[in-house]
């Protein structure tokens, strides 16, 4: 999978992209991450980028022109690229499906904005979708892109060493996890649940299904248990 991200902040990625899954991904050909930066598409004196909004009003609006030349250039580049996502607090809130859905595309592009926002027709004329990490404002598309990434790369096939541990995890079947122990099993005489210690595989599966239906109900209500993913390559 190719995954473009457009920012004017290339600096802010190398460390998150350059370790762990990401970082594995990268190394084992299943994921190429390319980093283009708006600013090197700015056609004006100083290399603006942003300017005043139309109608008056505090912030700057980022430009269509750096961006829809930046991006029609590095689409022309290489194979076709299946969704433009726009970061914006008012996009599709990212959720497990969405990262499902993502993780299925050959090539998408990532556009992080900053500033009060984007030139309107970037929304209705380039993005294709606009895709939100969460009820909250970051200073920019940025770190939303990283959460973007994340959620998505660890969901493309070969990522994962071990192809269970996408089906076991929190939201995979929308439920939360179930609590994980690791030795000493008395740990300062906190203890390990006896039935992990069992041996009896049956009844630890169905203990953890216990907790993980009890631990959504408690904590989050909002959520109706039940595969929510049609993920083909499970
Ligand atoms: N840019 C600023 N805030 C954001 C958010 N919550 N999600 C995605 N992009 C953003």
């Amino acid at each position: 999978m190719r995954i473009d991200v457009m920012t004017l902040f290339p600096g802010m990625f190398p460390g998150v992209f350059g370790e762990s899954i990401i970082k594995r991904a990268s190394e084992k050909g299943l994921l190429d991450i390319q980093l283009t930066n708006i600013r090197d598409y700015a056609r004006n004196k100083h290399d603006n980028v942003d300017d005043s909004p139309y109608g008056g009003g505090p912030g700057m609006v980022l430009m269509c022109q750096p961006i829809f030349d930046a991006v029609e250039a590095v689409c022309s580049q290489g194979q076709t690229v299946d969704e433009i996502v726009l970061l914006t607090p008012q996009g599709r809130p990212l959720d497990q499906q969405l990262a499902q859905e993502l993780s299925q595309k050959k090539r998408i592009m990532l556009i992080a904005g900053h500033y009060e926002g984007f030139d309107e027709r970037i929304r209705t004329n380039l993005a294709t979708m606009e895709v939100s990490v969460g009820d909250y404002i970051l200073s920019g598309g940025e770190i939303a892109a990283m959460v973007v990434v994340d959620a998505v790369t660890r969901l493309i096939p070969g990522v994962l060493g071990d192809e269970q541990s996408n089906v076991d995890e929190s939201f995979s079947e929308n439920l939360l996890e179930y609590p994980h122990y690791t030795r000493p099993a008395d740990f300062r005489g906190l203890h390990v649940p006896d039935v992990l210690l069992s041996g009896n595989h049956a009844m630890i599966d169905q203990w953890r299904r216990e907790q993980a239906h009890k631990r959504t109900q408690e904590r989050r209500p909002d959520i109706r248990p039940g595969n929510m993913n049609n993920n083909e390559t499970r």
